[in-house]
């Protein structure tokens, strides 16, 4: 049985999953969360689906064992090869932020999905969106670049605009609707995709869904925690020096309850030391 007080999961490979954060802290300001970067074994779009499933399901054990309420994951192309598998793992609900994104608002007739080569070449995202809109003209394009510009922090400069401008360039001729932003790192580059297409294309962020049926969810099992000082809990499975400042100025706020992890020795040492602290082990969290 799980506690109104108990946080919600999320995670992600890395810095990208923070923009899932930010639409829960927007929607959920009462809740404590507890965030997991996967930053010793980012980016996961260039992996196998065996690799990422293993990661995942690392993860989510290791949430389930900190007691989390329910779990966000705030990383499309974990979400498209463990979901509806997972839709409860041990006994707390999962929601996937493809499956959010899937569903499109109404007027949406052309539209293109970006997101990681893993998340395009299992074809589970587009199997969604042509299963709730099959009239919809759909192109999928992975954008491999994108992860490496936003981990390193170069979200709004020139390099971004640039890379961003060349792998868009053959959507300037579709007459779009709308793109999904089918990565959760890639809402950091909203600018210089905007600009890549023009004003008149809608981003379509599908963070905000996921964070409405996390509050509904919440609401009807009455698990909302009415904590007037709820804590951000963060664990990243590498060194955070890097992490911390870039999370930092993303959220604009300090992280004070930021530490390192190897997810209860699942990280392999030799990836998960590149350290510079100690590994802190979770122990629960209340
Ligand atoms: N942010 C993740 C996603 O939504 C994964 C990015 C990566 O690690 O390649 O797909």
């Amino acid at each position: 049985m799980h506690h109104p007080q108990a946080p919600i999961g999320i995670y992600d490979s890395g810095l990208g999953g923070l923009s899932v954060v930010r639409r829960v802290m927007m929607a959920l300001p009462q809740e404590s969360l507890l965030y997991v970067a996967d930053t010793a074994r980012v980016p996961y779009g260039n992996r196998s689906p065996e690799e990422i499933r293993s990661f995942s399901h690392e993860i989510l054990d290791f949430l389930v064992e900190m007691g989390v309420k329910m779990i966000a994951v705030a990383c499309n192309t974990s979400s498209v090869l463990i979901l509806p598998a997972s839709k409860k793992h041990r006994s707390v609900p999962v929601f996937g932020l493809a499956q959010a994104g899937a569903r499109l608002p109404a007027g949406i007739k052309r539209v293109a999905l970006l997101a990681t080569e893993a998340t395009v070449r299992s074809g589970q995202y587009k199997r969604l969106l042509q299963l709730h809109h099959p009239l919809v003209d759909l192109v999928e394009v992975a954008c491999p670049d994108f992860v490496p510009l936003v981990e390193s922090g170069k979200w709004e400069s020139a390099e971004a605009f640039e890379v961003v401008a060349a792998r868009l360039a053959p959507l300037k001729q579709r007459s779009l609707d709308a793109v999904i932003l089918g990565c959760s790192h890639f809402p950091y580059l909203h600018k210089a995709i905007q600009a890549a297409l023009g004003a008149g294309v809608q981003l379509l962020d599908p963070a905000e869904r996921l964070a409405t049926q996390v509050a509904g969810e919440l609401t009807q099992l009455r698990l909302l925690n009415r904590d007037p000082k709820p804590i951000f809990h963060g664990y990243t499975t590498a060194c955070p020096s890097t992490f911390a400042p870039l999370a930092e100025r993303y959220l604009q706020r300090e992280l004070r309850h930021l530490r390192q992890t190897s997810l209860g020795g699942r990280v392999p040492q030799q990836i998960s030391q590149r350290v510079s602290v100690g590994v802190v082990e979770g122990v629960g969290v209340r």
